[in-house]
């Protein structure tokens, strides 16, 4: 059956959509049996950081989509590029051709990165990017004769994408289980989350970084520093509320990888082009990678694409005779997508999003940490546009939620009455249980507000129903 675009009854479109997306649809990491008996949420357009249903009802896109639309939703000149790329050149390969729009964003990415990162990767999504920085780390060290190198360090409950590549770089267990055995290699080292830091260490964030640091250099010893290719870290760890680096993080953590010779890759999927209130998180705490790994919003979502930037030294095994990265995606560097890209970048300079992100960061952490008078808010934490809320079931002890509550809370009753009342963000319980924003940079006081207010009327419903 085909689905009538019956634009004089919409009632009757929007069911008949329903029912449609029912028979034919299946939505990624999501329970498919919770629309026996309820609808399946639907997005039909996008304004600013608006985004609008089926039925023509408003909601505040809290987590730009996800973690994607930095500078909004309904941009026509962004879309339009693209159409005008389409019409000019819709598609060609990478694979021993260039076109000219991804030479162009090659060189303006080279131009907005850190150090000496000028040379671009292109991919099209963040796993790929992840599983592209893993392949030519692991090449590379084979390329200059050190070949036991291919062990990745990466944080607990860090997520790095669903490729099986990726998945072993996830510090997540739940969502690896199912896909076992995983390349070898994926080794665990702790993250940053000072709010759950050791008890010796819990009161001098200065020292529990140094010790999380420290913990990636032990981890080098115990495997073996030959055997170890790359720590991929998050500038600021999304996966379990944001983790943001304590002061001096990443410099020791720079030290360690330059002193037993292993690649820091910046995994920037999220963090980079304005989240943090510059174009590549790694500039915000003050460290240079050997790779930036990026996606999401290099295009804000007007087209997919991703990418791993390296510099020449990385690349220098691969420009000689018939060296060749042994590696590529047919849709990496889609035209479409890098002039849509291209565009993205004009409308973060013509705006000035990252100027916008840095004058409102303040104002956007004291909007939410208002939130802190409620009893099930335990910490606000994040930095930029970017910050996660753990609820906890006792502020003074930290006491967190059983499975049970936690499902029934979360699950059941926040992340359905969250979107009810007109905020897009995330309910996550993949690590303590959050909630987590990251809002298009174009966000000012008044949408700031608005999520505390929602927040602040669901949060409360929730503690009564505990
Ligand atoms: C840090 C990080 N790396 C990698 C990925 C995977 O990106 P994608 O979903 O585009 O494959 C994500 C996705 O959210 C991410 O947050």
């Amino acid at each position: 059956m085909t689905i009538s675009r019956d634009t004089n009854d919409p009632a009757a479109q929007a069911a008949a959509w329903q029912a449609s997306a029912k028979k034919h649809m299946w939505l990624h990491f999501t329970r498919m049996s919770t629309f026996a008996d309820s609808d399946m949420p639907m997005i039909v357009r996008g304004s600013g950081p608006y985004v609008f249903d089926q039925h023509g009802k408003r909601y505040l896109d809290g987590l730009s989509g996800l973690f994607v639309s930095q500078i909004g939703h309904g941009r026509t000149e962004v879309a339009e590029a693209g159409a005008r790329q389409g019409s000019e050149l819709a598609y060609f390969p990478l694979w021993s051709y260039a076109h000219p729009r991804a030479i162009e964003l090659a060189e303006r990415l080279a131009d907005l990165a850190p150090g000496d990162l000028n040379r671009v990767f292109f991919t099209t999504s963040g796993s790929e990017a992840v599983e592209s920085a893993w392949k030519l780390a692991k090449q590379y060290f084979k390329a200059i004769g050190e070949p036991a190198r291919y062990k990745v360090l990466s944080r607990d409950i860090a997520y790095h994408g669903t490729t099986m590549g990726a998945l072993a770089i996830t510090g997540l267990a739940g969502l690896k289980q199912p896909f076992e055995p995983l390349p070898p290699g994926g080794v665990r080292v702790p993250n940053t989350n000072f709010y759950r830091a050791p008890e010796f260490m819990a009161h001098d964030l200065t020292a529990f970084g140094r010790w999380a640091a420290d913990e990636i250099e032990r981890a080098i010893l115990r495997e073996g520093p030959e055997s170890v290719a790359a720590v991929v870290l998050e500038p600021l760890q999304n996966s379990g509320g944001c983790f943001p680096p304590p002061p001096g993080y990443f410099e020791r953590v720079r030290q360690i990888c330059d002193r037993y010779g292993v690649l820091l890759v910046s995994d920037e999927v999220i963090c980079a082009f304005g989240r943090l209130g510059y174009y590549f998180g790694c500039e915000r705490y003050g460290y240079q990678p050997d790779i930036i790994t990026f996606a999401k919003g290099v295009t804000s979502g007007y087209a997919p694409l991703g990418g791993m930037m390296v510099s020449d030294a990385l690349m220098e095994p691969f420009s000689k005779g018939s060296a060749t990265f042994l590696h590529g995606v047919t849709f990496a560097g889609h035209p479409v997508s890098c002039a849509i890209a291209l565009a993205n970048l004009d409308v973060f300079e013509k705006e000035d999003l990252l100027g916008n992100v840095r004058a409102r960061q303040d104002a956007f952490r004291a909007t939410l940490e208002k939130l802190s008078d409620l009893p099930i808010v335990g910490d606000v934490r994040g930095d930029g546009y970017f910050y996660g809320i753990e609820m906890v079931k006792d502020k003074a002890t930290r006491e967190t939620f059983t499975d049970e509550e936690s499902e029934r809370l979360l699950r059941g009753y926040m992340s359905h009455a969250l979107f009810d009342a007109g905020l897009v963000c995330r309910a996550d319980d993949r690590g303590d249980p959050v909630i987590q924003l990251s809002p298009p940079l174009i966000c000012t006081q008044e949408h700031f507000d608005e999520m505390e207010q929602i927040l602040r009327s669901v949060l409360t419903e929730a503690w009564s129903r505990l």
